[in-house]
């Protein structure tokens, strides 16, 4: 067990000092051996204070967190008792804005940043930048250009690139493909796929499309007002019909599989996932 929730609420502070519950009695589990897991909800459900949580950069108003071992409640935050480097280092996480982690004069150094500051010399962390930018998709004469001229995609892979460097046990991806273009975004679901299967990491990608859920994830997490009201298989979280009431899209996959069987009474039965096995029932049902 690396990451374990127990009745962990938090309270934004509010001017009116009333404050804003983001999250209500959460309790979850994320190993470190190899999961692949979304995690979905409406807009403000409390998503990305779930995720922010995760590498204590929010701590709990109420219940705690146990985090690769380390301890972490609403009484011990961080002090010389309790080190949140560590957790920083191993759980990478990629925030929904790219602008909250870009700061340096050239991409190169940002990517270099985590690395260095985390102990890895100055030509390794370079290497690893040349590696990481490559990795997202862009070439080396990005090194060398400033993080604020960037398209907004751009920026998008530039700060994925600076987490990758840093070689985190754990990648927690808040959005990462949001306003990509569609062969960009298959590119880098593949790229974080890979990191999954190759490296068997945990990755845990927040996102708002329902095609990804339900084609890479074996896990998903469904948050509603704050509180966690599922964390099971998509297959069955998509067969139910109370996803009306969360208020989330049907896989394209599942759509169109539902009007091959009521509208040409084929045999679609069996687990689809992507394009490739409707391809090929379909294959089989009309041969
Ligand atoms: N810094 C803040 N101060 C006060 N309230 C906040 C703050 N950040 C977020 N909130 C509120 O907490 C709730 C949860 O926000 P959060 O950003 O976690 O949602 P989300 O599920 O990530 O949404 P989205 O899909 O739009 O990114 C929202 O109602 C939001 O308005
Ligand atoms: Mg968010």
């Amino acid at each position: 067990m690396a990451i374990k929730f127990e009745h962990v609420s938090f309270q934004y502070k509010s001017i009116d000092n009333k404050g804003y519950l983001a999250l209500d009695d959460v309790n979850v589990v994320i190993e470190n051996t190899g999961e692949f897991i979304t995690l979905i909800g409406e807009t403000g459900s409390g998503k990305s204070t779930l995720v922010q949580h995760m590498n204590a950069l929010l701590t709990p108003s109420k219940g705690s967190m146990n985090i690769l071992g380390v301890k972490i409640s609403s009484t011990a935050k961080e002090n010389k008792d309790v080190q949140f480097n560590p957790i920083r280092k191993q759980v990478g996480l990629v925030f929904q804005f790219p602008e909250y982690q870009l700061f340096e004069e050239t991409v190169e150094k940002d990517i270099m940043f985590g690395p260095k500051n985390f102990g890895v010399s100055e030509s390794e962390a370079k290497k690893r930048a040349r590696e990481a930018i490559n990795i997202v998709g862009l070439d080396d004469s990005y090194l060398s250009r400033s993080p604020f001229n960037l398209s907004g995609g751009e920026k998008k892979r530039v700060s994925i690139a600076g987490i990758l460097a840093m070689e985190p046990d754990i990648l927690i991806l808040d959005e990462p493909t949001s306003g990509l273009d569609p062969r960009g975004r298959d590119a880098l679901l593949e790229v974080f796929y890979q990191i999954h299967t190759s490296l068997n990491k945990t990755v845990l990608i927040i996102t708002h499309d329902m095609n990804t859920v339900y084609e890479y994830a074996k896990r998903v997490l469904v948050m509603r007002e704050g509180a966690l009201v599922y964390d099971g298989d998509p297959v069955k979280l998509f067969s139910r019909k109370n996803i009306d009431n969360w208020n989330l899209d049907v896989p394209d996959i599942i759509q169109l599989k539902d009007a091959l069987e009521s509208n040409f009474h084929l045999d679609m039965s069996g687990t689809i996932r992507n394009k490739k096995a409707l391809l090929k029932r379909l294959e089989e049902v009309l041969s």
